[in-house]
């Protein structure tokens, strides 16, 4: 490492607005600062992300995040190499106006501008975190994303699977907003999960009787439905325990599913390349206790290094995108004030475009 790199990250792709500092040097990475404003108050009437209101949110408050986060790590920017921003996926206002201010700071500082793939955002961190070497299987598994992903190289991704219509974690939303429990989801069914029984309903397990990686959740919520709405029309009503019992086996079908496809998008990878030890996961997901111990469970079986960066780092952030952008820095990527905000952005450009796109945004 010849030269220390300094690289402020925006991130507005969906219902966080964030700015960070990350800094490579000889002695490794280090976060400077870290900015988040989430948005869940702003779209709590609404049952899911407003992306009006959002893109709204984001251009009110991202320059103050840039300035915080300068502030917190006693910098300006004239101590910064470059900017990097994330310019897709997501919602298009909210993707529009980190890049807008992204360029603004480039064409007023003369500073360098990267465009970030969000999903490599997350895909990379663990190797800000845990300094993981290619090449790795990555499950990404949020409220907007479920996919499992080869890391090769900083631009070198391909996916093995991932979901064809809802991701996990608007599973639980869905799940907590049909039986009257708070946003986000999933927190609150996993505190509700831990006094239920798992086996009282039976819930499917979608698409384990197909081989290959895709997974699928949408059926899950409509059993889900099903199954309070049985329990509602011979009761007349919904008792603690019958709640804490759906929960529960909601969470343990998801559970069931993401470690049944690990372990075969890992026995893929350890194919393709038998030295591939490790398998990673990103996302808010991946702050489920039982999701979480199923997959350490699944490397664990299977010889593999398992990594899941802190929860502040697995849900969205600016960190990951300045990281990003570190590497894509290092491998001499620099875009011209023509960067464009992209809805959908593939990682893999050859895999074939996933299907639907769920509340929050695309899921490329
Ligand atoms: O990564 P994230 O902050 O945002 C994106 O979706 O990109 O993930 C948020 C999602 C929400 O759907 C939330 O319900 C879910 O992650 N989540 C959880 C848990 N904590 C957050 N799902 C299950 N169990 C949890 N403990
Ligand atoms: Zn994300």
């Amino acid at each position: 490492m010849d030269k220390t790199i300094t690289i402020l990250g925006l991130e507005s792709s969906c219902d966080d607005t964030a700015a960070a500092l990350v800094r490579l040097s000889a002695d490794g990475p280090a976060i400077l600062s870290s900015v988040v404003e989430g948005q869940t108050a702003l779209h709590a009437d609404f049952g899911g992300v407003v992306p009006e209101i959002a893109a709204r949110a984001h251009v009110e408050r991202i320059d103050l995040c840039v300035e915080r986060a300068l502030e917190q790590a006693g910098m300006t920017l004239a101590d910064v190499d470059a900017i990097a921003v994330t310019a897709g996926p997501g919602l298009i206002g909210g993707v529009m106006a980190g890049v807008m201010c992204a360029k603004g700071i480039a064409a007023a500082t003369g500073l360098p501008l990267i465009g970030v793939n969000h999903l490599a955002g997350h895909a990379l961190t663990p190797r800000l975190t845990d300094g993981l070497p290619f090449p790795y299987l990555m499950l990404l598994v949020s409220g907007g994303h479920c996919q499992f992903l080869l890391v090769s190289g900083a631009e070198d991704f391909t996916r093995i699977g991932g979901t064809i219509d809802d991701a996990p974690g608007e599973a639980f939303d869905k799940t907590a907003k049909l039986l009257g429990l708070p946003q986000p989801g999933g927190p609150s069914v996993e505190a509700e999960a831990a006094l239920g029984d798992p086996a009282r309903f039976a819930f499917p397990r979608p698409l384990l009787d197909r081989p290959g990686c895709d997974l699928s959740f949408s059926g899950l919520k409509t059993a889900l439905l099903r199954a309070r709405d049985g329990v509602v029309a011979e009761k007349g009503g919904l008792s603690v325990q019958d709640r804490a019992d759906l929960c529960a086996g909601f969470q343990a079908a998801v559970t069931d599913v993401l470690a049944v496809k690990s372990a075969r998008a890992l026995e893929t990878c350890l194919d393709r390349i038998p030295a591939v030890p490790a398998f990673a996961v990103a996302g808010g997901v991946a702050a489920n206790r039982r999701v979480r111990a199923a997959l350490e469970r699944v490397a664990a079986d299977r010889g593999a290094r398992f990594v899941a960066p802190p929860l502040a780092l697995c849900t969205d952030n600016a960190a990951m995108i300045a990281w990003a952008g570190i590497e894509r820095f290092r491998l001499g990527h620099r875009d011209g004030m023509d960067l464009a905000a992209r809805p959908r952005w593939p990682l893999d450009r050859q895999s074939a475009p996933m299907l639907g796109a769920g509340k929050k945004g695309a899921k490329a």
